[in-house]
């Protein structure tokens, strides 16, 4: 069990619960399936681990805005002192909505346009810079708006993450970053431009990194990048080490790092003139939700048994993506015969699954389903193919039910093309 979880979602007699309500129940006075469930507490018990973990650091904890965007959520998350980690103009907006403190967030990517990097220093955000045309790009919108742009570089440790190639992002032939070799030309340029201040240094391995190694072996790259940059008269004290921690959704039992661990395996490495900063999504956010189904059907073809389930790959694409692997359950007793099944939506395409040879047994129509650890990537990642809504998204704090977001309605989707 991951370090975090403190049974929000829990089994009593067969039937799930999300801290004390039924899931059952709350399906059963549902008007719309599929839907995702959130805990408040489970949010709030995972920001507060990375609270415990960095007592006596300085430091910012970043929230990856990517991960979940529910502005109910990043209400909470802002409200508990969480900063914000942005790729896009809209992220930024969003975040100004739900309350974040902008001095306290950055703004990543290697593509962002000149109206994005306008609204991040109009507001005083951290901006990582990418490339050569992003300097650039952020020198002209300083210049334009005569203000300056406290920036941080992004360079590649190239350190191998040992994660999937697609959501690796440290390395040195990823799309992300610098090219090291130029960094002393970046630091000449910054130098030339009054208008930019460089803060840090920023660095990203990748997603659902499970060895705490791999965190450390960057911090001490990183560390030496910055004692360089330091050398050549920069007062940067922004270390940012991106996110990526993992979470248990095998639940094989492995060991997984906990924030603690993580910041353990580096609190040796951080003097007091360096604020630390962390840029966790998955972590914080991904055991918090699951996504609760409907059954609506059992098929058998050649030697394949296949539970039909309402959800599908528009709602939630990991599986489908990465082929990557999350928990799936009932929410109430069922009594079938096992059997070894595909879960798989009604979306027209042989990739549109949820989980592949799940031992489980036979589901009469209806029966409730859960796909697990569903907070991270998931309705931030759906979409509307097969024009299949976006589903609405509920919250659970203590025995008290709120709609955090509705569902998308096929009036929604008629009023775009009232051009
Ligand atoms: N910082 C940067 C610069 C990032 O690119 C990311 C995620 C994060 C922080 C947050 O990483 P986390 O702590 O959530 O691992 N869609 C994929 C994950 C893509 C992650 C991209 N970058 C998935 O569903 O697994």
């Amino acid at each position: 069990m991951h370090g975090n979880n403190i049974m929000s979602f829990h089994y009593n007699d067969d039937y799930l619960y999300c801290e004390k309500l039924k899931v059952k129940d709350i399906q059963e006075t549902m008007p719309y399936s599929p839907f995702y469930l959130y805990s408040l507490a489970q949010l709030e018990a995972n920001y507060a681990a990375y609270q415990k973990a960095l007592e006596g650091i300085n430091a910012i904890i970043g929230y990856a805005v990517k991960a979940n965007n529910n502005l109910t959520l990043l209400k909470h998350l802002s409200a508990l002192g969480s900063g914000a980690v942005l790729v896009s103009g809209n992220e930024l907006q969003l975040s100004l909505a739900a309350g974040f403190d902008l001095k306290r967030t950055i703004l990543n990517g290697n593509g962002k346009t000149l109206a994005e990097l306008r609204l991040a220093v109009e507001h005083g955000v951290l901006i990582n810079i990418d490339s050569e045309f992003d300097l650039q790009h952020i020198q002209q919108t300083a210049k334009d708006l005569n203000k300056p742009a406290n920036v941080l570089i992004r360079i590649n440790p190239d350190v191998d993450p040992e994660v999937h190639p697609y959501i690796s992002t440290g390395m040195k032939n990823s799309k992300f970053g610098i090219r090291n070799e130029r960094l002393n030309w970046f630091l000449d340029e910054i130098r030339k431009d009054d208008l930019l201040n460089l803060v840090g240094v920023h660095c990203h391995l990748g997603s659902t990194i499970k060895k705490v190694r791999i965190f450390r072996d960057a911090t001490e790259i990183m560390l030496d990048f910055m004692r360089a940059i330091q050398a050549e008269g920069f007062s940067a004290r922004y270390l940012n080490i991106g996110g990526g921690l993992g979470i248990d959704y095998e639940r094989t039992g492995d060991d997984i790092p906990t924030p603690t661990d993580l910041i353990n395996s580096i609190r040796g490495l951080l003097t007091d003139d360096i604020t630390l900063i962390i840029e966790p999504g998955r972590s914080i956010i991904g055991n918090t939700a699951v996504f609760v189904n409907r059954v609506t059907g059992v098929k058998t073809n050649g030697n394949k048994h296949f539970i039909v389930t309402d959800g599908s790959m528009a709602e939630l694409i990991r599986p489908s993506l990465y082929d990557a692997y999350q928990h799936i359950a009932f929410i109430e007793p069922v009594n079938g015969k096992v059997e070894t099944f595909d879960i798989v939506g009604p979306v027209c395409e042989s990739a549109d699954f949820l989980g592949k040879e799940r031992k489980l047994p036979a589901p009469p129509e209806g029966t409730g389903l859960v796909v697990c650890d569903a907070g991270a990537y998931c309705h931030a990642m759906s979409s509307n193919y097969n024009l299949k809504m976006r589903p609405p998204e509920y919250l659970v704090d203590g025995d008290r039910l709120t709609c955090i977001r509705r569902v998308e309605t096929l009036d929604d989707y008629l009023r775009l093309f009232d051009v």
